[in-house]
C-alpha cells in the first residue's frame, strides 16, 4: 500500500507539472490568439451553450420552433408548430385553415435575430444579479439607459437629452403609470382620459380596470372637441403616433396633457420626419426588435414631478423590473445600433415594404374591399422620401350591406380584429401584417381567393 501511495505521489506530481506547463503555454499563446483563450477557459457556460444550440437545431420542418423551456416528450423538446401546421415535426399543413391576422405579435423580425444569432445570444450565470438593486441603489441599468438614448439619437425619432427615463414591464404598464402621474389629485374632479377613434383598446380597458378616484375614461376626443366640453376640464389625451390600427401619424386634438404612445414610431413602419419632443413619450421593445415576450418598455419624460410619479408607480407595483430582462434588452440594443442601425432597420423596412407591395397589389383589384391611403413623407433616417408601411391594414368593406366586415372576411377564412374593438365601426377590420412569414403568406393567399370571387358568378358569399 505504502509503495503504491508513494508511486502515485510521484506520478501525480509529474502529471501536475505537465498540466501546469501545458496551461502556461496555452495562456501565453492565448494572449496572441483570443479564440484559443476563450475555448480553453470556458467552464460552466459550455453545457448551457450546448443545450441552447442543440434545441435551436431542431428544425420543426421550418414551420415551428423548439425552445429550451418548452415541453419535453420522450426526453426531446417538443416542436411548437405555427398556426395551421401540426404533427410532431410541424410538417402537416391543415387544409382549409383560416389565416389568423388577429394579433399584433411582431414575429416578422425573427429571421433578423436568427441571422444575428452569435451577436444576440445571452449567457446568464446562476448568480447573475440576485440583488433587488444595482450598485448605485437604482433598479434601472445605466448602461441600458445609455443604449436607449444612443438608439434614439441614431434613428432621430425622439429627443432624450435632459429627459428622464423610466423602464416598465412592456409599454402596457407605463400607459397606466402615465395616466396616474398626470391625473388630478382632487378626487372630487377626476381627470378625463380620452383617445381618438379608432384607438388601441388597452387605454380604455386599463383606465376602467384600475377604477381610480383620480381618473376616468371619457372616450373620443373628437366628440369632446365638437361639443366644446374641454373648457376648464382636466383632460389626459392618448396620442398614438403612428396609430394602431390605421397607421396615421396622429397629433393632439385637445391640446391639454398628452401621453404620446410611440410604439410604432420606428423606420420599419413610418418615415421618421423628425425627433418627437413631447412631455411624455412611451416606447416599447415589442415593436422595435420584435421581442414582445421580453416585456420591456420605456417612458421619456420632461417634467421632474411627473417622472417621480411614474418611477414611484413602477416601484410600488414591481420594485423595479427584472434584471434578467434588462440584460437581454441591452444585448439586443447593442445589435440594433450596430452599423448605425442600418442592418436592423433596412431588414425591417424591406420586410414591411415587401408585404405592403404585395398587399396593395391584391386590394387594387378589389372594389369590395379597400385599405387605408398612404402618403409619402421624407424619412430623415434613410434620407429618402418613402411611403409608410404600417403594422396593420385597416380594411373597409365598401358594399353598403356588408357592415360587419369581420364576418365577411371570416367567411373567406381570414381572421381580423373588428372595428368596434377600436371604438370604430364594424365596417372596418384590422389585419396584422407583422406576424411570421407563414402567417403572411396564408393571409395573402386567402385575400387573393376572396378578391378573385368578386367578378365571378358566386359574387355574394
Ligand atoms: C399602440 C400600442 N401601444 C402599446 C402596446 C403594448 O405593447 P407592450 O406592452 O408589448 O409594450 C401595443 C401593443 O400592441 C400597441 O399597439
Ligand atoms: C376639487 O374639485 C372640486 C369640484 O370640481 C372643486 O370644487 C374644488 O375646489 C377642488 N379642490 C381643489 C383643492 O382644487
Ligand atoms: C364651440 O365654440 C366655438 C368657438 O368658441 C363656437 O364657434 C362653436 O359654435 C361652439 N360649438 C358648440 C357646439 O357649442
Ligand atoms: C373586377 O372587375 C373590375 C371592373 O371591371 C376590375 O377593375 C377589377 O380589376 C376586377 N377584379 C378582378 C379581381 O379581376
Ligand atoms: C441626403 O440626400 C440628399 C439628396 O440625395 C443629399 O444631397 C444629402 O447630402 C443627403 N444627406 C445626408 C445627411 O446624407
Amino acid at each position: 500500500m505504502g509503495k503504491m501511495k508513494r508511486y502515485c505521489y510521484g506520478f501525480c506530481l509529474l502529471i501536475s507539472i505537465a498540466i501546469n506547463i501545458l496551461l502556461s503555454i496555452n495562456l501565453y499563446v492565448g494572449e496572441n490568439n483570443q479564440q484559443t483563450t476563450h475555448r480553453s477557459l470556458l467552464t460552466w457556460s459550455e453545457k448551457a451553450a450546448a443545450e441552447a444550440e442543440e434545441v435551436a437545431a431542431i428544425s420543426c420542418s421550418g414551420h415551428g420552433r423548439a425552445y429550451v423551456d418548452g415541453l419535453v416528450f420522450d426526453g426531446q423538446p417538443v416542436c411548437e408548430c405555427y398556426d395551421c401546421y401540426g404533427g410532431r415535426d410541424c410538417s402537416e399543413l391543415s387544409p382549409g385553415c383560416a389565416a389568423d391576422a388577429e394579433s399584433g405579435d411582431p414575429v416578422f423580425l425573427e429571421p433578423f435575430w436568427m441571422q444575428h444569432a452569435a451577436d444576440s445570444a445571452v449567457v446568464i450565470s446562476g448568480w447573475h444579479r440576485m440583488s433587488y438593486r444595482y450598485p448605485d441603489y437604482t433598479t434601472m441599468s445605466e448602461e441600458l439607459e445609455n443604449y436607449i438614448r444612443k438608439l434614439h439619437s441614431l434613428v432621430g425619432n425622439a429627443i432624450t437629452e435632459g429627459r428622464y427615463l423610466v423602464f416598465g414591464i412592456g409599454s402596457s404598464q407605463l400607459l397606466n403609470a402615465a395616466v396616474y402621474a398626470l391625473s388630478s389629485e382632487n378626487s372630487s374632479s377626476p381627470s378625463n382620459v380620452l383617445a381618438s377613434i379608432p384607438f388601441y383598446p388597452m387605454y380604455k380597458e386599463q383606465t376602467m380596470f384600475f377604477n381610480s378616484e383620480s381618473f376616468q375614461f371619457e372616450g373620443d376626443t373628437n366628440s369632446w372637441q365638437s361639443n366644446n366640453w374641454t373648457n376648464n376640464m382636466d383632460v389626459i389625451e392618448f396620442v398614438t403616433s403612428p396609430n394602431n390600427p390605421d397607421g396615421e401619424l396622429k397629433k393632439s386634438v385637445l391640446g391639454g396633457k398628452t401621453i404620446y404612445d410611440h410604439a410604432y414610431f420606428w423606420p420599419h413602419f413610418t418615415p421618421i420626419t423628425g425627433p418627437s419632443d413631447h412631455d411624455l413619450m412611451i416606447f416599447t421593445l415589442s415593436k422595435l426588435t420584435g421581442h414582445a415576450g421580453t416585456r420591456f418598455g420605456w417612458a421619456i419624460i420632461k417634467d421632474k414631478d411627473v417622472y417621480e410619479k411614474v418611477a414611484n408607480y413602477i416601484s410600488v407595483a414591481d420594485l423595479g423590473i427584472s434584471k434578467d430582462t434588462q440584460l437581454r434588452v441591452l444585448k439586443l440594443l447593442k445589435v440594433s445600433v450596430e452599423g448605425d442601425g442600418k442592418p436592423l432597420f433596412e431588414f425591417s423596412y424591406n420586410k414591411m415594404r415587401d408585404r405592403w407591395d404585395r398587399l396593395t397589389a391584391v386590394f387594387s383589384k378589389s372594389t369590395r374591399f379597400s385599405i387605408q391611403q398612404r402618403h409619402p413623407l421624407h424619412c430623415n433616417f434613410f434620407n429618402e422620401t418613402r411611403l409608410p408601411s404600417p403594422a396593420y391594414a385597416w380594411v373597409k368593406c365598401e358594399r353598403e350591406e356588408e357592415d360587419d366586415c369581420g364576418a365577411v372576411l371570416e367567411a373567406g377564412k381570414i381572421i381580423g380584429r373588428s372595428g368596434s374593438i377600436f371604438s370604430a365601426k364594424d365596417r372596418y377590420t384590422r389585419l396584422s401584417l407583422i406576424k411570421s412569414q407563414d402567417d403572411f403568406e396564408l393571409l395573402l393567399q386567402r385575400l387573393t381567393e376572396l378578391v378573385a370571387l368578386e367578378n365571378g358568378s358566386i359574387e355574394t358569399m
